[in-house]
């Protein structure tokens, strides 16, 4: 790294090219860590790391905030309970709740600012020391919390800094960043058209009336968005957990997966398979587990952040080893030839993707005469469709990006219009939130997933 400093030497004795150079390279080399290996962490090290934070600014210097430190086993597996959704909050070493008093906000959230400095000073302390951390906005409710700490009402929780130390085999990828260029302009606001997300139009979008359960201006429609927004939005977001094996799998997603492979048909040794946009790879892990260990599966993706994060998602799960390769689709075009392929697959992803009608012509030309169309998407004629429609699409589209649920006889539609015939097709789930029971009879279209295999015409 080639470093500028402006200040002479003579004023800052301490400061010179290398040393700086040396500690920021250190500093970017930080990575949040999900998978930790429990051991304890001495308590004066912890107090000298909140105290390092301490060191960071805070707002007309009032300090508001404060800092809960657990490290008790059963308290740091409450704290994971009551998160949902962070199973390293029970095998980190200690778990930094990040609090503030309320009143002190000034302007522009500026004790909630004055909090984040502390609190990404910790990390860049903890890193500095051969710790690993990471920060967490996902607590959970904080009623439990409150109750599990003593924290008072005039006190505010934000998130929490877990700290520890990885266990062996742990994911080592830092997340990609964006090309700074692309994150800022001198003088006046410029950024790249793929890099601002699409919005429902307004002249202010007034902050205050924008939140993650409720988001009047939430684009859900992915028609809306361009191939490379989303493949922008998918690509980064995606880094939101590592690639650890087991992320972004429930339980009830496993059980209707195991439901979608089953439509998949027996396929010859030497088979070729494409899975289309998994996002994070839990349907991948799921699909190569499926496949019989001779098949060569290609994974095609919008961005290549995401292919990374699969690749490395396949490794962690133990699958690095058997025969995968990985495919950029661009403007949704393939890069295969035609008739190359003997099943395409989408998992719960055709939803997600614009021009749908064309990516389905596409599937078509690459398929072999006689290979196999499975799709499995999200059904609009369903409780789980009504559940979208009056909650779920009021807020933010979620980190997989946009996506419009479509009706099961549409997806008949699309699919004969991209000449295909449906040779077998499944609803599976009744509930909105995510059982994964079957149907076969009429009664198919209205189950959470409308699921199909297809052969072209
Ligand atoms: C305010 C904030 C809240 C976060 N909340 C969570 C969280 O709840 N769960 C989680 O797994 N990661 C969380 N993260 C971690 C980010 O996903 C992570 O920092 C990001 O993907 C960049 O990766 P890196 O920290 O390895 O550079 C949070 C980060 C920040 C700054």
């Amino acid at each position: 790294m080639i470093m500028k400093i402006e200040q002479s030497p003579e004023n800052h004795p301490r400061t010179n090219i290398f040393e700086a150079s040396e500690i920021l390279d250190r500093i970017a080399d930080r990575r949040s860590c999900r998978v930790f290996d429990g051991s304890p962490i001495d308590a004066d090290i912890l107090r000298d790391i909140v105290a390092d934070g301490t060191q960071a600014p805070s707002s007309c210097n009032q300090q508001m905030w404060h800092f809960v430190i657990l490290t008790d086993r059963e308290d740091l597996r409450r704290a994971n309970d009551i998160a949902g959704g962070n199973p390293h909050f029970s095998d980190c070493s200690a778990l930094i709740y990040l609090c503030f008093q309320k009143g002190w906000a000034h302007d522009n959230h500026s004790v909630v600012q004055s909090v984040a400095a502390a609190t990404y000073h910790m990390m860049i302390s903890a890193h500095l020391r051969g710790l690993s951390t990471i920060w967490n906005a996902g607590i959970g409710d904080h009623q439990p919390l409150r109750e599990m700490m003593g924290i008072p009402p005039v006190f505010e929780l934000i998130g929490a800094l877990a700290i520890g130390r990885p266990v062996a085999g742990a994911p080592l990828m830092k997340a990609p960043r964006r090309d700074p260029d692309s994150i800022l302009s001198f003088g006046r606001f410029a950024r790249p058209a793929q890099t601002i997300y699409p919005t429902r139009p307004d002249d202010t979008y007034p902050y205050a009336s924008i939140n993650k359960a409720r988001n009047p201006y939430a684009e859900w429609n992915p028609d809306a968005w361009r191939w490379d927004q989303l493949g922008d939005f998918r690509g980064y977001s995606v880094w939101a957990k590592s690639p650890t094996a087991g992320v972004y799998q429930s339980r009830r997603q496993g059980e209707a997966a195991a439901q979608e492979l089953r439509l998949l048909p027996d396929l010859p040794a030497d088979a070729r398979v494409l899975e289309i946009a998994p996002w994070g790879g839990t349907s991948t892990a799921a699909l190569r587990a499926h496949l019989p260990a001779s098949v060569h599966l290609d994974v095609a993706e919008l961005a290549e952040p995401s292919i990374r994060f699969i690749r490395e998602r396949l490794n962690q799960e133990g699958q690095g080893g058997l025969p995968t390769d990985f495919v950029l689709m661009r403007d949704g075009r393939l890069p295969h030839a035609d008739a190359s392929l003997d099943a395409v697959v989408f998992l719960q992803s055709l939803e997600h993707l614009r021009d749908r009608a064309a990516v389905l012509v596409e599937a078509r030309r690459v398929l072999k005469p006689g290979g196999a169309l499975v799709i499995s998407a999200r059904n609009m004629t369903s409780r789980y469709g009504r559940m979208w429609r009056q909650v779920e699409s009021l807020g933010q589209v979620p980190l997989q990006g946009p996506f419009s649920p479509i009706a099961a006889r549409d997806l008949r539609d699309l699919v004969a219009q991209a000449g295909f015939v449906i040779e077998a097709e499944v609803g599976i789930g009744l509930d909105a939130g995510g059982d994964a029971a079957v149907a076969t009879g009429p009664m198919r279209a209205r189950r959470r997933l409308i699921a199909l295999r297809a052969r072209p015409l």
